[in-house]
C-alpha cells in the first residue's frame, strides 16, 4: 500500500525516498504526485526475475497507460524492461526517450492507419491486433511500406476475472480482441496467415485489471495453449510467442493480497513443458503489468482547504486536488487509504469523507475514512496512486495538473512539471468575429 521506503520518524512526520514530505510540500507545493525510485525498481526486478526462471527467458513489457512519461520510459530502457503502448502519443513519449522500438508492443482497440503506419516505420518489436479491420489495415500499410508486420493477435478467452465491470476484458460480451467462441478467433488466425505483410507471432489475450487471485492467470495461459495446440493438430501452426497480459492486483486496502507472482509464472512453467509438441519449441511467456509495478510507488499529496459538518452530522473535508488528478473513485468507486503528515501515527478518531475541488457532486476521493483530527492547512497523503492517476488526470474546470517528482536516497527529481495557466491555454486560439451578421 505505502511505497518500500515510506516511514513515519519519532515526530510524527512521513518520510518517502529518504525525504520529508513536508520538505517536498514546501519546495514543490501541492496538489502533487510522488514515486518512489526503489519501489518501481523492487517490482521492475521482481517480474524480470520471475520471468528469467522460464525456458526460453519470458519478458515483462510495461503497461505505459499507468504512468508514462519520457523519463519513466528512460528508466524502463536502463532497466531493459519492455514497453506496451495504446497510442501514438504513447509511442513517441518512448521514442523522443530513446527508448528500443524492438522492445515496444503497440496495443489498442483502435489504431488509426496513420498510427499502424508510425509504429510500422519506427519498427516496434510487435503490433497487437484486436478486430478484422486492423488486421486488413496492418497488412495493407505494411505492403505499402514494404515491411513485413511482426503481429499477435488479441484474443478474447471468456474468463470472467473477479473485478470491477469496467476494467474486466477477458469476457466474451467485450469491445477487446477476438473471440474464442463461434470460430471468430479462428477466422482471424486464418486470415493472419494469409496475409503475406503479416507474420503471426503469437497470442496476446489481457483478462481484466486489479485480480487479486492467482486461477485466471493460469486458466488465460491454458486457454491460450489450448487454442495453439488446436492449430498445430490442424495446420502446423505454433506460436512463438503467448501474451498473458497484465492485470496483478495491489493492495490499495490493508486486508488486499495481491496474487503471488512467482506461483503464477511456476505453473505457467508447468503447462508449457506439458503442452509443446515434442517436435517444436516452447513459446516465449510475456506479461504487461502496468499496476503492480508503479502504483505503489505513488502518493498524492493534498492541502486540506475546508472542512464541514453537514446537517444530520456528517463531516466533509476538502482537499485542493480530486477527480482532475484522481478519476478513478468517480470513474469506478476504487478506494483509497490515507494519512495526515505529523499525525501518520496517531489514533484514527474521526470519521471524514474526502471530497474533492471540482464542481462535480461525485468529486469524493475517500468516503466515510478514519482519520485523527484533520484541521485546515494539514498535509493529506493518499497512497497507492501512482498507476492511472496522472496518466488519467485532467484539466476539468481549468485546473492544471499537478507536478509529478520522483524521490530516492534524499535526492528529489522533477519528472513532470506544474502546468501553468499559460500552459491551459496553449492550444487555444483567440475570439475572431465570425464572419456573418451578429445575432
Ligand atoms: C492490454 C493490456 N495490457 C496490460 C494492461 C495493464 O494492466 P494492469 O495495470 O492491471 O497490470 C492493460 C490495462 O488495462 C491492458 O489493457
Amino acid at each position: 500500500m505505502t511505497p518500500d521506503t515510506y516511514r513515519v520518524d519519532e515526530s510524527h512526520q512521513m518520510w518517502i525516498g529518504g525525504l520529508r514530505v513536508r520538505d517536498l510540500v514546501a519546495k514543490y507545493g501541492t496538489p502533487l504526485y510522488l514515486l518512489d525510485y526503489a519501489t518501481i525498481i523492487a517490482r521492475i526486478q521482481h517480474y524480470q526475475q520471475a520471468l528469467s526462471t522460464l525456458n526460453p527467458p519470458g519478458q515483462a513489457f510495461y503497461a505505459g497507460k499507468a504512468f508514462l512519461s519520457e523519463a519513466m520510459a528512460g528508466l524502463l530502457e536502463e532497466q531493459q524492461m519492455g514497453l506496451d503502448v495504446v497510442s501514438g502519443g504513447e509511442l513517441y513519449t518512448a521514442l523522443r526517450a530513446g527508448f528500443s522500438p524492438a522492445h515496444i508492443m503497440f496495443h489498442g482497440n483502435v489504431k488509426t492507419r496513420s498510427e499502424i503506419a508510425y509504429a510500422l516505420k519506427a519498427r516496434v518489436g510487435y503490433l497487437v491486433c484486436d478486430s478484422f479491420e486492423e488486421l486488413d489495415r496492418i497488412e495493407s500499410e505494411a505492403a505499402r511500406l514494404g515491411v513485413t508486420a511482426p503481429v499477435l493477435l488479441r484474443i478474447t478467452p471468456g474468463i470472467e476475472a473477479h473485478t470491477h465491470e469496467f476494467i474486466r476484458t477477458g469476457q466474451f460480451d467485450s469491445k477487446f480482441g477476438f473471440g474464442l467462441a463461434e470460430g471468430i478467433a479462428d477466422r482471424a488466425i486464418t486470415q493472419a496467415l494469409e496475409h503475406r505483410h503479416v507474420q503471426l507471432l503469437g497470442f496476446h489475450a489481457h483478462i481484466g485489471s486489479q485480480i487479486l487471485d492467482e486461477a485466471p492467470f493460469i486458466h488465460n495461459a491454458q486457454t491460450l495453449l489450448d487454442l495453439s495446440r488446436q492449430w498445430y493438430q490442424s495446420r502446423g501452426w505454433w506460436p512463438e510467442v503467448l501474451n498473458i497480459g497484465g492485470g496483478f492486483g495491489i493492495r490499495y486496502q490493508p486486508q488486499d493480497r495481491p496474487p503471488q507472482l512467482d506461483a503464477v509464472v511456476q505453473q505457467i512453467s508447468h503447462l508449457i513443458a506439458k503442452g509443446t509438441p515434442s517436435t517444436m519449441n516452447p513459446p516465449r511467456v510475456f506479461m504487461e503489468p502496468g499496476r503492480s509495478i508503479i502504483a505503489e510507488a505513488g502518493v498524492t499529496v493534498y492541502q486540506v482547504l475546508v472542512k464541514k459538518q453537514v446537517p444530520g452530522g456528517k463531516w466533509y473535508v476538502a482537499v485542493d486536488g480530486g477527480m482532475g488528478d484522481n478519476i478513478r473513485p468517480a470513474l469506478y468507486q476504487a478506494e483509497y487509504q490515507a494519512a495526515i503528515d505529523s499525525k501518520a501515527d496517531w489514533l484514527p478518531t474521526q470519521r471524514v469523507t474526502v471530497a474533492g475541488r471540482y464542481c462535480e457532486t461525485g468529486d469524493v476521493l475517500m468516503r466515510e475514512i478514519n482519520l485523527p483530527p484533520v484541521a485546515i492547512n494539514d498535509t493529506l497523503v493518499v497512497f497507492a496512486t501512482g498507476a492511472y492517476n496522472y496518466s488519467m488526470a485532467s484539466n476539468y474546470n481549468r485546473v492544471p495538473r499537478p507536478p509529478v517528482v520522483l524521490v530516492d536516497q534524499g535526492q528529489d527529481h522533477l519528472w513532470i512539471a506544474r502546468e501553468s495557466y499559460e500552459d491551459l491555454v496553449h492550444a487555444d486560439r483567440p475570439w475572431t468575429p465570425v464572419a456573418w451578421e451578429p445575432r
